[in-house]
């Protein structure tokens, strides 16, 4: 009788121990299991990051520096895009509604002044500026003149078109010279006269890239047979030069660099270079026998 009461209870203490040790590793098991999903969870969006710093790397060459840097959190999401979009009218509306009138911010060139647009040593265009409305100028070229340097903004073209036409019919023989040059073709220009002449010489005559007037579509440059079609200070001293610097102003050019203007320009005489601004500036420029800077500043004033 007492045996089986005996196996009984080692049996029942068996039982009791093992339920006790296999709920205990059990338990752990899944406790442990458990943190570790939560953990893998947890580290999913640490992954995240890493994947955006990835494609922050990919994009830094792409985009500058800083936006970049902002990007970071939302990378890869198209919600990245709204705040910017939503951003770029606040930056624009306080220049539109300041500057309208103002010549320049910073160095750089008003582009809203249109053709009244001021551009010279200190002032630049904005980088990458290319004219809206560039057209070929329908007048007589010299032969080197190609493609893009016969090429205008459309309201200054035909107005070179019209003054043509009236110096032909005063028996005036003129020819474009050269009228639009990219930024790329004044980097090659410019570093050409450099190598030739030296820059503070080649400053004289030569604007740098991003710097002349001829990339704004509004300026070009003509000469006559009397002079070979040269670009000469000889040109003043022609019927052609002549008529030039007293008729320009009523097709709406002004001969831009005078040699009264010097000091104020930086540029040596050029009687070929001719800058649209429209009839009624140009004819209000020439009366007031004043570089063009002069002129506006009095204007925007
Ligand atoms: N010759 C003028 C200054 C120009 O290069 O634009
Ligand atoms: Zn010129």
């Amino acid at each position: 009788m007492r045996k089986p009461s005996l196996l009984m209870v080692c049996c029942a203490l068996t039982l009791t121990l093992v339920g006790c040790n296999t709920s205990n590793q059990n338990e752990p098991e899944e406790a442990k299991s458990k943190p570790a999903e939560t953990e893998q969870h947890s580290e999913a969006p640490a992954d995240a990051p890493k994947d955006t710093e990835d494609e922050v790397v990919e994009e830094t060459p792409v985009s500058e520096a800083e936006p970049s840097a902002e990007d970071k959190p939302t990378t890869d999401a198209p919600v990245v895009d709204e705040p910017e979009a939503e951003e770029a009218p606040v930056v624009e509306s306080p220049t539109e509604e300041e500057p309208t009138q103002a010549l320049e911010q910073n160095g750089t060139a008003n582009v809203k002044l249109d053709t009244l647009i001021l551009v010279n040593k200190q002032i630049a265009l904005p980088a990458g500026y290319q004219p809206p409305d560039l057209v070929t100028a329908n007048i007589d070229f010299v032969d080197t003149a190609s493609g893009e340097r016969r090429m205008l903004r459309q309201e200054a073209a035909q107005a070179i078109e019209t003054l043509m036409a009236g110096a032909k019919a005063a028996g005036i023989d003129l020819k474009g010279t050269s009228a639009f040059r990219s930024y790329d073709y004044q980097v090659q220009l410019f570093n050409n006269y450099v190598a030739r002449d030296g820059k503070e010489q080649a400053m004289k005559y030569s604007a740098p890239p991003g710097h002349s007037e001829h990339q704004t579509g509004l300026a070009i440059d003509v000469s006559s047979a009397s002079v070979g079609y040269q670009l000469t200070q000889s040109l003043a001293q022609t019927q052609e030069g002549k008529w030039l610097a007293d008729n320009a102003h009523t097709y709406g050019f002004i001969v831009r660099y005078q040699r009264a203007y010097e000091a104020e320009t930086g540029y040596m005489f050029e009687p070929w270079h001719l800058r649209y601004i429209g009839v009624e500036h140009a004819t209000a420029v020439h009366k007031a026998n004043v570089p063009l800077e002069s002129y506006l500043e009095q204007l925007m004033d």
